[in-house]
């Protein structure tokens, strides 16, 4: 029988299956999260690039499009710094949500409060030493990121393959994985070596739901190949559909100016311009070849997670 029974990842969001989008900055709001829970996957909202009124709105619109649960992500060090990361999460624990992610701080500080407010709390993280401090101050889970994930990363950050194992012999807290995942395969071998749930990122950015220029999904879509840049200051990398206006970056012709994407990635992301900025992406991107809906990309991805788990279990058979 093909089931999730006993997860612990879908005990503690209430979702149907243990997916999950990305809360990446801009794509992780109402028309993608909320497709994503509709679709019985874990919705995440992003609240660090809206303001609390649009942030407000967006929640709107998800529980308008459907009743199924979703969760917040709150970027602690940019709320901090914003100074409004007390006012989000009091909005966030007023009723909207059971499901609290943290990312990049301390989620010590919050923890006490959103289990007094009866929700989940968990850490999402690239680093070992982050993963068992956010375990000791009580989180609930956590969410591994590996190196060949989008996003800024430090140079320093182990792949998902040996960091997910590491996390996994050191706590006992359910684990969400993400980098590089973009189907059943992926799914199938985050939960062999740990995870109970998975989170896509790349291929949610270019899903017929995401909100940005068709030209950016199909140029994810298109791509072979990703490169790896630190743009914003060394250390700290960032991988990106490898182009032209990427190679320009990487010679040196072009100087990003401690940009991450070295140009006005919104105008790109509204114009579809792919001279403008460089196009952020995993090296999943060199995995996924279409755009699709955000039910089919799960639909799919948990289909090819059970062939999957078939195929491997038909090795148990007698030859
Ligand atoms: C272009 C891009 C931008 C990202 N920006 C953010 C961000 O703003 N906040 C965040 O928490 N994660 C961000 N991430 C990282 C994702 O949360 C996630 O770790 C990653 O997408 C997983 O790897 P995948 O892209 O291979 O699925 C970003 C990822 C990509 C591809």
């Amino acid at each position: 029988m093909r089931s999730f029974a006993g997860n612990r990842v879908l005990r503690d969001t209430g979702a149907r299956v243990p997916v999950f989008n990305a809360p990446i900055g801009y794509f992780a709001r109402s028309a993608l999260a909320g497709a994503v829970s509709a679709a019985g996957g874990m919705g995440l909202l992003e609240t660090a690039t809206t303001g609390l009124a649009e942030t407000n709105a967006e929640a709107e619109r998800m529980r308008e499009r459907t009743d199924a649960p979703f969760g917040v992500q709150l970027f602690l060090r940019v709320l901090a710094q914003q100074n409004r990361l007390d006012e989000v999460l009091d909005w966030a624990l007023d009723g909207r949500s059971r499901f609290i992610v943290s990312a990049v701080g301390a989620p010590a500080d919050i923890v006490a409060r959103v289990h007094d407010a009866g929700a989940k709390l968990y850490h999402q993280t690239g680093s070992l030493s982050d993963a068992l401090r956010a375990v000791d101050a009580g989180v609930d889970g956590l969410i591994v990121e590996g190196a060949e994930a989008g996003g800024l990363r430090s140079t320093r950050s182990m792949h998902l393959f040996s960091f997910l194992q590491q996390v996994r012999s050191q706590v006992d807290v359910p684990l969400v994985a993400g980098g590089g995942i973009v189907d059943g395969h992926g799914m199938a071998g985050a939960f062999a070596l740990g995870a109970e749930a998975v989170m896509m990122g790349t291929r949610f950015i270019t899903a017929a739901e995401s909100p940005v220029h068709h030209n950016v999904k199909q140029a994810i879509a298109d791509a072979t190949e990703t490169i790896n840049l630190e743009p914003v200051k060394k250390g700290i990398m960032m991988r990106f559909v490898r182009n032209d206006f990427a190679e320009s970056v990487a010679r040196g012709d072009i100087d990003p100016q401690g940009q991450p994407y070295a140009g006005p990635v919104f105008e790109m992301f509204e114009t579809g311009d792919l001279g403008l900025a460089m196009v952020g992406a995993g090296e999943s991107a060199a995995l996924l070849h279409d755009v699709r809906t955000v039910a089919e990309i799960i639909d799919d991805t948990v289909a090819g997670f059970w062939t999957e788990i078939e195929r491997l279990a038909a090795l148990l058979a007698p030859s």
